[in-house]
């Protein structure tokens, strides 16, 4: 199978890999895994008091596909607000990285991983 050159340059050249403190009020932490192949992402996501994402990391233990989307991912909410981040659709995802079929649920954890962290955001802060 031919990974495109987007998967490949975010493969070769991931952004924003690492954590932060996920104990840090102002951290989300979103993990999941991939049922279909045992694959796990994380993502974190520093919020700051307008309810903007400043900054974003993640570590992937997967296949290109998840840390190319993972990667994409990680540049594509800096900067949003936590109600723009939930609109990031993997559909979005796997069309920039041109995902071939048995590659979609690859993107789909990088979209879960957002709602995830988002989910975590809320709980820590009372707000759900
Ligand atoms: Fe092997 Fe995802 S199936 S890394
Ligand atoms: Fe399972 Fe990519 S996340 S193959």
């Amino acid at each position: 199978m031919a990974y495109s050159e987007k998967v490949i340059d975010h493969y070769e050249h991931p952004r924003n890999v690492g954590s932060f403190d996920k104990d840090d009020p102002n951290v989300a932490t979103g993990m999941v895994g991939a049922p279909a192949c045992g694959d796990v992402m994380k993502l974190q996501l520093k919020v700051n008091e307008d309810g903007v994402i400043e900054d974003a990391k993640f570590k992937t233990y997967g296949c290109g596909s998840a840390i190319a989307s993972s990667s994409l991912v990680t540049e594509w909410v800096k900067g949003k607000t936590l109600d723009e981040a939930a609109a990031i659709k993997n559909t979005d995802i796997a069309e920039e990285l041109a995902l071939p079929p048995v590659k979609i649920h690859c993107s789909i954890l990088a979209e879960d991983a957002i709602k995830a962290a988002i989910a975590d955001y809320k709980h820590k802060k009372g707000l759900n």
